[in-house]
């Protein structure tokens, strides 16, 4: 992807963020922050089973982990609890083409990385 279409997608995403919002009475909810700077994701996400029927974020911070919790959310719908748990930072970056410097990877993995949490307490609790 070139550089200019690349700043383009994140700004798309900056300007009208995909799946942005909170779900009513979710099935999952997580909260992470970023201690670094004090940026905050919500996730809350809708099962039908195992699989992500519906889910969306909101963000208070800095917009390029705004964007990148958007296109973490498009990428997981549809998936299962089972393939988010599989997941790592690395199959995010590739997947939506991240290419930042290391501080800034964390604002973008921000998103991801609370979706990780929700499905991975989402286990915990299953196992009690
Ligand atoms: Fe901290 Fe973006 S500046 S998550």
């Amino acid at each position: 992807m070139s550089d200019s279409i690349y700043k383009q997608k994140i700004l798309d995403y900056i300007d009208d963020p995909i799946n942005s919002g909170q779900i009513k009475k979710p099935d999952l909810r997580a909260h992470k922050s970023n201690p670094l700077c004090g940026d905050e994701v919500d996730i809350t996400i809708r099962l039908d089973g195992d699989v992500i029927k519906d889910i969306k974020f909101s963000s208070k911070g800095c917009a390029i982990s705004k964007a990148y919790a958007s296109m973490a959310t498009e990428l997981v719908q549809g998936k299962t609890l089972k393939d988010i748990r599989k997941m790592t930072d690395e199959d995010i970056v590739k997947e939506l083409n991240i290419c930042l410097t290391p501080a800034r990877l964390k604002c973008a993995l921000l998103g991801f990385r609370t979706i990780k949490k929700a499905a991975d307490e989402k286990s915990r609790h299953h196992e009690e």
